[in-house]
């Protein structure tokens, strides 16, 4: 769950109306990549929202998550054009590399390894995304350097 003072900011940014319930937990999202039920129940009690009503909504828009996230979204594209560049076997490298499946996160909570159909930029296939940044012409090696360095800058480089 996020902090109280985190989630208390969030209401006031968007000043406590439960009309602005979408950009509020767009807010949360960003905060930690998914909607923990906890802050849900914080933002329900708090605007006055049914809980009925904010599972509702939370499973309408596909842009949220209410399974557990990592801090780290990676997405790999098996669309056809990435498929036939290779896109399944950079995904066993990156399967390799964090230590999860396509469809996991770790039990860190730093990693998901997300597969996605085509993300509209088969030119640059094989496409990986990382924490929204889209790497093109992507391969094994190129994928493993990504994650390394996103590993080394928070002092976790010599993992998996
Ligand atoms: S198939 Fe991967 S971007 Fe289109």
């Amino acid at each position: 769950m996020l902090e109280t003072a985190t989630l208390e900011q969030i209401l006031e940014r968007h000043e406590r109306d439960p009309a602005n319930i979408i950009a509020i937990l767009q807010d949360i999202q960003t905060e930690v990549n998914w909607l923990p039920e906890e802050d849900l129940r914080y933002v329900c009690a708090e605007l006055e929202i049914p809980p009925s009503k904010m599972m509702a909504l939370a499973t309408f828009y596909r842009a949220f998550s209410l399974k557990p996230r990592g801090k780290h979204i990676v997405q790999a594209c098996l669309g056809t054009a990435c498929h036939v560049r290779g896109a399944v076997r950079i995904l066993g490298a990156i399967e390799r590399d964090l230590g999860i499946e396509g469809g996991q996160t770790d039990e860190d909570l730093q990693w998901t390894l997300e597969t996605v159909g085509c993300l509209g930029a088969c030119a640059l296939g094989p496409i990986v995304v990382v924490d929204g940044e889209y790497h093109g012409q992507m391969t094994s090696a190129k994928a493993t350097r990504v994650l390394q360095r996103i590993k080394k800058a928070e002092g976790n480089g010599s993992g998996a």
